[in-house]
């Protein structure tokens, strides 16, 4: 029988703990989207949301989960039979890949073993290949969230640039936006897709695609059919503080409050704390003698971290096991790492005590499933988490 006692612990890697600050703040009541204070709420929100994309340019906010986003940055931007180059990271990479390939546009996937993040040599190659320039858009998932691999975008883009190649850069930032270093203009980024439920602590329901000038000036030619997402008069109805369509409101309120709490803490502290949370889990998964499933270190997610069992091992007996003793949910080896991994999300509204309990958690859970693993897991994690204060 589960728990009762205490909160649950849920630390799949999103949707992720709402704080108690935002949750208070979305408990408000709903105003008129076509009022006079409205208008306000959206005209402080849309500037402050800018820092945390990294920029100075337009940031649509859509009422709708990540998939949404990741059609509006393809639809907005690309016309039927469009070529489009997607580097494979994992299940979420082909999930993208696929709802492309529904839309009309030619789908073209450079293979990963979903260990790595996409390779840099190798989208310049391709692009370099392609003289014609028949390629239009490179998308990338910034934090492959099946697997806890960070790609590196920077090394993309210098890439692209190297081959001087014009297709359009578009990044999902779903499992990485306000919890990794991210910078749309920086970077040169056209379109940033991304998500209310990790990094920005907020429950699933927004959708957000940052738009660079290149990706909006391509968005006036481009042909897919587009309606519900068509940032035109999204941006429009913006200027004036409104939208073309009702907002999710009370959701509106929840973002104004978590963008506070994460101005607050500062940026860079917030990156930092997650790096020093996944370095505290990885700590503890090499020392019960397990491994963690990225396989390069300079791609190490900071917002989740995936781990492999030996042989033998169901991660999803593991799973269920700490679920019904210790009321704690992690998320589940997604398309083909079903069963072989199982993965801790440590994003969003999460500090040291969270991660020792999430921790400990797994390794009681590891040992009741019998998974062979050496003591000393969670001692690890603490005594860096004390050290790397
Ligand atoms: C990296 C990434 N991309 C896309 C998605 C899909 O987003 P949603 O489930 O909100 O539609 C997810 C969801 O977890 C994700 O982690």
């Amino acid at each position: 029988m589960s728990p009762t006692g205490g909160r649950h612990f849920l630390q799949i890697p999103g949707p992720t703990n709402v704080p108690d600050r935002v949750l208070r703040a979305m408990a408000a009541p709903t105003i008129d989207h076509r009022g006079p204070e409205f208008a306000e709420l959206t005209k402080a929100l849309l500037p402050a949301l800018g820092p945390v994309f990294g920029t100075t340019g337009p940031v649509v906010i859509y009422p709708s989960s990540g998939t949404g986003a990741w059609e509006a940055a393809l639809a907005n931007t690309l016309s039927p039979g469009d070529h489009v180059l997607i580097g494979e990271t994992g299940q979420f990479s082909t999930l993208w890949a696929e709802l492309a390939g529904r839309l009309g546009l030619d789908v073209e996937v450079i293979p990963g073993d979903w260990r790595h993040g996409v390779v840099p040599d190798a989208v310049g190659a391709r692009l370099t290949a392609d003289t014609g320039h028949v390629i239009k858009a490179v998308c990338v998932v910034h934090n492959e969230t099946s697997t806890g691999v960070t790609s590196r975008v920077p090394a993309v883009r210098a890439a692209m640039d190297a081959a001087g190649h014009p297709a359009l850069l578009l990044v999902d930032t779903i499992s990485s936006l306000a919890s990794i270093d991210y910078r749309h203009d920086e970077w040169g980024v056209d379109v940033t897709v991304a998500g209310s439920q990790k990094g920005l602590m907020l429950p699933p329901g927004l959708g957000f695609n940052a738009v660079s000038e290149k990706a909006l000036a391509a968005s006036r030619s481009a042909g897919l059919p587009r309606s519900y997402w068509d940032w035109a008069p999204i941006l429009d109805a913006n200027t004036r503080g409104f939208f073309p369509y009702t907002p999710a409101t009370n959701l509106l309120y929840g973002l104004r409050e978590a963008l506070a709490m994460l101005d607050e803490e500062g940026l860079p502290a917030v990156f930092a704390r997650h790096q020093r949370h996944a370095a505290a889990t990885r700590a503890a998964v090499r020392t019960w003698g397990l491994e963690v499933l990225c396989a390069d270190d300079r791609e190490y997610s900071g917002s989740l971290t995936a781990v492999l069992l030996p042989d033998g091992h169901d991660a999803d007996e593991v799973r269920r096991i700490i679920l019904d003793r210790f009321d704690m949910s992690l998320g589940t080896g997604l398309g083909r790492l079903a069963g072989t991994v199982f993965r801790i999300g440590h994003l969003g509204h999460f500090n040291d005590l969270t991660l020792a309990g999430t921790l400990g958690g797994v390794q009681m859970g590891l040992q009741l499933a019998g998974v062979p693993i050496k003591p000393g897991g969670v001692d690890a994690a603490l005594e860096h988490l004390r050290d790397a204060g």
